[in-house]
């Protein structure tokens, strides 16, 4: 064992010191099963019983070690008829190794027709398909080649593709079509280099029915004619998993000068207004934390099918409509999909295991975005949801998925979206900043998203980073003991920060007066009470409520017809754990007209306990599948069997 650890520990040495800042992949040839290797950097406990080989995607067929692709250039037909994209995908790519002969891609479900280089018919095959990581095409390459040209489309249930008929917006004239690449689905409709440690820029050419207006991740024009044809370009280099598209009867309405919003007409004004802060957001983050690289940054409002809040796509964040409430409650989503515009499209996790470094840096500096925006209260509030969020997490994961640098070798990452990644990773780097000073850390902050500019790195590449940043010139105050505990090992460190809120003591104090039967729901002092108060004062009820508390709070609050979709949401699945009937007609609505994951998902995990529940899930989920997005039908299916 041991002899076997130096030589392992020897190789993975290698791998690490090749694994510089300059955006080296350590992949080796993995369209076989992945060979494990060792991690020099863990703590000694998990050196001997772990395996991971640090900076290798496990989630990825693709050679980039011997290959990389660093353009793209799509030519895309539109078919909403058949449900497909199809056209051309023509790759650029450079020889790491001199000698490579093989190009090998990841894709999905899609059908390859041919690939040429140079005009030529070239050789290639698509492996039989993995269960969840799709097919490796492996394409062989002539000596003088530097660039293939694939034709393919897409399959109708590509993972990553949602089709919508006309009923299914809200305009019910014309159809949509959105994609969400995120982590490994940019597969099922381009067939490239899957990995977020490989960055390309692209071009696109997307041709739709004529009445309709695409939209991607890339340099968008608002006034380009409507004529079916739309061309795109990115400059910047960036990972697979950022590159998106959308197509529908799409308008802009602008919202500042560098900011503004794409939606079907119908909610546009309503969206410009509810995300009217969205500039300021912009300039305040620049100010702290380095200059905008996108130029742009504009929002798509998508149908509320869409299975996430929102996806930090550049310079176009896509973003759930369920968020517009009417009163900016909820737009600490806008400030985390512009956060990840540094950390995550400008500093990018090299593998999924490093997820935290996007989602982690993202969610702090939400929080720092909302404070500076919103002030001090608001920021409170928030961050004390999003601890009870994480200790929820805490309290019902295993060990092993409580690790912010998790173990994802043979595990779909689509399975293990939790609170984790963003709200351990933020609360870390709160303590660092405490331990600090604010003022060293913004600092710190501005040099890390200058230093791995454009680069893909690893959890690895990051502790050694703070090794000789911020840990050599804080030594009295940090350690790396302490550093390795939060990032490597399960809980929460002893000492963390503890977000406080007084907004939330009046709260407290008025719920206890109520369970204690003090003083009936109409005596609670609550006409100023914002979302947040109302979130915070649901989600600390105690698992068993009556049917007579349950109707006091409903009919003196008029919860269950609460046009806040998280408010809805605490009262429904409370009303889920009580069997509280009143609120059913709302429940199937709610389930029926969302899909964004994390609003449905914990109202069907909660039906699936008991009987009862599970018809009721079943008849919803019936109703709405033919709505879902893949991934909210994916996550949501074993609930209702
Ligand atoms: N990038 C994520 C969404 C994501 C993560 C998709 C991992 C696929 C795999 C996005 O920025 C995000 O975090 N969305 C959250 C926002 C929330 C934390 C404010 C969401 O959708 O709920
Ligand atoms: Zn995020």
């Amino acid at each position: 064992m041991f002899i076997k650890y130096i030589v392992v520990g020897a190789l993975a040495l290698t791998l690490l010191s090749s694994c510089s800042d300059d955006n080296s992949s350590n992949t080796t040839p993995s369209n076989t099963s992945p060979s494990p290797k060792v991690d020099q950097s863990l703590p000694s406990v998990e050196v001997t019983k772990n395996a991971i080989q640090v900076g290798k995607d496990y989630h990825s067929f693709a050679n980039p070690e011997s290959i990389k692709v660093t353009h793209l250039s799509l030519d895309l037909t539109v078919d909403f008829t058949k449900k497909v994209l199809v056209g051309t995908a023509q790759l650029d790519f450079e020889r790491v190794d001199v000698n490579a002969q093989q190009l090998i891609l990841d894709t999905r479900d899609l059908t390859i027709d041919g690939v040429t280089a140079k005009g030529k018919e070239i050789n290639f095959d698509l492996a039989s398909a993995d269960s969840f990581l799709g097919a490796a095409l492996t394409i062989d390459i002539p000596a003088d080649v530097n660039s293939v040209l694939i034709s393919y489309q897409t399959s109708p249930k590509a993972s990553g593709v949602q089709w919508l008929t006309p009923e299914q917006t809200a305009g019910k004239k014309h159809p949509f079509l959105f994609t969400q690449a995120q982590a490994i689905h940019a597969r099922s409709f381009i067939p490239l280099q899957d990995s977020p440690q490989v960055r390309m820029t692209y071009e696109a050419t997307i041709r739709t029915p004529i009445e309709l207006l695409a939209v991607m991740s890339a340099s968008n024009e608002p006034d380009t004619p409507r004529d079916g044809v739309y061309q795109f370009s990115m400059p910047q280099p960036i990972p697979a998993y950022l590159i998106a598209l959308a197509v529908g009867d799409l308008h802009f309405k602008p919202m500042g000068e560098r900011t503004g919003v794409y939606s079907e007409k119908g909610i546009l004004d309503a969206a410009a207004a509810e995300f009217a802060d969205t500039e300021s957001m912009l300039i305040a983050t620049e100010k702290t934390f380095g200059p905008y690289s996108w130029e742009r940054y504009d929002l798509l409002i998508l149908p509320p099918s869409f299975p996430f809040g929102g996806m930090e796509n550049p310079r176009l964040s896509f973003i759930t409509p369920t968020v517009i409430a009417g009163d900016k409650s909820l737009v600490a989503l806008i400030a985390h999909e512009l956060a990840h515009s540094w950390s995550g499209n400008t500093v990018t996790n090299a593998t999924w295991r490093d997820l935290w470094l996007n989602e982690g840096f993202t969610t702090y500096l939400t929080y720092r975005i909302m404070q500076m925006i919103y002030g001090d209260e608001r920021f409170e509030m928030e961050a004390v949801l999003g601890r009870q969020d994480l200790q929820a997490d805490i309290d019902s994961l295993p060990a092993n998925d409580q690790i912010m640098a998790i173990d994802l070798r043979g595990r779909d990452p689509d399975d293990v979206f939790s609170n984790i990644p963003y709200e351990k990773g933020a609360l870390f780097l709160r303590e660092l900043e405490h331990k600090v000073g604010r003022e060293n850390f913004d600092q710190f902050l501005l040099g890390y998203f200058e230093k791995f500019a454009f680069k893909s790195i690893t959890t690895d590449q990051f502790v050694s980073y703070l090794d000789q940043t911020l840990l050599k010139d804080h030594s009295a105050n940090l350690s790396k003991q302490r550093i390795e505990q939060w990032i490597f090992q399960p809980g929460i460190p002893d000492g963390a920060p503890v977000p406080k809120s007084d907004a939330f003591s009046v709260v407290d104090q008025a719920r206890d007066d109520w369970l204690a039967g003090k003083i009936q729901a109409n005596k609670i002092d609550s006409e100023k009470w914002v979302v947040h108060q109302w979130l915070y004062f649901l989600n600390n009820m105690p698992e068993k409520l009556s049917q007579e508390q349950l109707a006091d709070l409903d009919k003196t609050f008029a919860l269950t017809n609460s046009k806040n979709n998280e408010i809805a949401h605490s009262w429904l699945l409370i009303s889920v754990n009580n069997w509280y009937q009143p609120a059913f007609n709302r429940l199937h609505d709610y389930l029926t007209s969302i899909g964004r994951n994390k609003l449905v998902k914990p109202l069907y995990k909660a039906l699936s306990q008991t009987p009862d529940g599970k018809v009721m899930a079943q008849k919803a989920f019936a109703e709405a599948k033919p709505g879902y997005h893949p991934l909210t039908v994916k996550a949501n299916e074993g609930f209702v069997q």
